[in-house]
């Protein structure tokens, strides 16, 4: 049983579906800390309310990003974490600390990567156009939203979509696809080591593919 840590900022609705997702029958992962930079995030209170160990670090009691990081890293090894799941975490990481987690940290970001990366990739989606996005959960590397992907859900963008109800959209599939895509890396089904792609071992997992059957 792998341990999980979840770094969240605010609502933290993926933090509650990863949370939900390691009840489910062979998760393979346990949620071991839930960590949030603002300490009035919403999130916090449902973590601590539904059994989970919840704890706030602001990064702005820390004097510099690298005395943030250090704490978090203390924290994460406190909880004896094996990965940690970015999920609404609203701070850039550093290299360094990116680098100490390699392969062992992911993120979900709510547009097919590798279109739409950085802020507002909803809106992005709709002033481009496309008739489908979606989410995709990816390793963490050091270029934002550029690590290898390890999961995607597609969903259609609708005509009369406005950034709202796209957002809502993609939620729904983001809630759908974290906790599965952790479940497969912490079970070995799918790992990052060397290159710049994921490789997928063992049989082919279909929840990695959130479109039609093939
Ligand atoms: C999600 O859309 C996630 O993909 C993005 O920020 C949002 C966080 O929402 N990185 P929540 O806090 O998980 O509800």
């Amino acid at each position: 049983m792998k341990q999980v840590a979840i770094l969240i900022s605010g609502r933290g609705s993926n933090m509650e579906a990863l949370c939900q997702g390691s009840h489910a029958p062979k998760a393979g992962y346990n949620v071991c800390r839930v960590i949030s930079n603002r300490p009035k995030a919403e999130g916090l209170n449902w973590a601590s309310t539904n059994g989970f160990e919840g704890v706030a670090l602001d990064h702005k009691q820390f004097p510099t990003k690298a005395a943030f990081e250090a704490k978090l890293h203390a924290e994460l090894i406190t909880a004896k974490a094996d990965y940690v799941c970015l999920a609404g975490f609203m701070r850039l990481l550093s290299a360094e600390f990116v680098q100490a987690w390699r392969g062992r940290l992911l993120n979900i970001h709510p547009s097919l990567l590798p279109s739409f990366a950085g802020l507002t990739p909803q809106q992005k989606a709709l002033d481009a156009g496309v008739r489908i996005s979606g989410c995709t959960v990816h390793f963490v590397s050091e270029i934002m939203d550029a690590g290898p992907i390890i999961a995607q859900t597609a969903v259609p963008v609708l005509s009369d979509d406005n950034e709202d109800t796209l957002s809502d959209r993609i939620l729904k599939a983001e809630h759908l696809t974290y906790w599965p895509a952790l479940s497969a890396v912490c079970k070995g089904q799918i790992s990052w080591t060397e290159g710049d792609r994921a490789r997928l071992s063992g049989p082919l997992d279909t929840k990695l593919y959130g479109c039609l059957d093939f």
